[in-house]
């Protein structure tokens, strides 16, 4: 029988957690206060944006919320985080992704000062990361980790294998698995005989971002599977890039979607508000 890990239950427990911390601050006198920006009104990264502001207030970060027009341009916005990079009140600063079209997203996340970028996209904190230094790592892939140490998932000695190679998940998944003692293996679009390699894979990640890319074929038994991916179907249902129905007999352990992934990326961020840049 495969567990289910519980990502709801995992990142509901680390907001716990959070919150006890933030109040033990809050009575040294301390606080956090992170800074949103989001730029048009695509009405997924309104809804992202929305659960962040509600996370902040649940455990206890104050957030300053900035709602751009579509039009607002490259140098407003960049004049907009050189000001809350130089706010001592402020400590992480977030600009939602995607931006339009007519503003260069990586010229924006250059200029979030290192020491505030809590979404750890920074070069700087993507280099910290890569060579074993202190630094804000990405929420996603650091909230796949959380997912398997609290569900006793030992990483050290195992075959990991991350399906994708996105600067936001892929690569730093592979960084953290290794920083973790894990021998790491990244596949990716050109990657020749897919299948024999992910069947090696005591952990595969998956975050390929095609629904039901993953089924039984790629999957050893008893491995432990995690699905990045989130997207609707033709029936307007949430799935991942895996097909669970086919894996989830085969593996030893496997998150859904939604309740697996997704809700870790969230409680990930809180704690690099709360904890800084480790
Ligand atoms: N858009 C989709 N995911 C993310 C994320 O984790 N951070 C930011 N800033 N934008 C996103």
């Amino acid at each position: 029988m495969y567990q289910i890990i519980d990502g709801k239950r995992i990142s509901q427990q680390i907001k716990d957690e959070l919150r006890e911390q933030m109040a033990q601050r809050k009575a040294e006198g301390e606080s956090r206060c992170l800074a949103v920006i989001q730029v048009g009104n695509d009405p997924a990264s309104t809804v992202y944006v929305n659960n962040k502001k509600k996370a902040c207030e649940y455990i206890g970060i104050d957030s300053l919320s900035y709602e751009l027009p579509e039009e607002t341009t490259e140098e407003e916005l960049l004049a907009l985080v050189e000001e809350l990079n130089g706010r001592s009140d402020v400590n992480g600063i977030l600009v939602q992704l995607p931006l339009p079209g007519h503003i260069c997203e990586d010229k924006v996340l250059l200029a979030i000062s290192p020491e505030k970028d809590v979404d750890g996209f920074h070069p700087m904190n993507v280099g910290n990361l890569s060579i074993g230094r202190p630094g804000y790592v990405s929420c996603t892939p650091a909230g796949v980790i959380q997912l398997l140490k609290r569900s006793g998932i030992q990483i050290e000695g195992k075959e990991c294998v991350v399906l994708g190679r996105s600067n936001i998940v892929g690569k730093p998944m592979a960084m953290l698995l290794l920083r973790e003692n894990g021998t790491v293996t990244v596949c990716h679009s050109r990657t020749k005989n897919l299948k024999e390699i992910t069947r090696r894979a005591d952990i595969l990640v998956v975050a390929v971002g095609k629904p039901g890319f993953v089924d039984a074929d790629y999957v050893k038994e008893n491995a432990v599977v995690i699905d990045v991916g989130i997207h609707r179907n033709e029936a307007g249902k949430l799935c991942g890039d895996v097909d669970f129905d086919s894996v989830a007999p085969l593996a030893s352990a496997v998150t859904p979607v939604p309740g697996g992934v997704g809700p870790m990326t969230i409680a990930m961020l809180m704690s690099n508000c709360v904890n800084g840049p480790g």
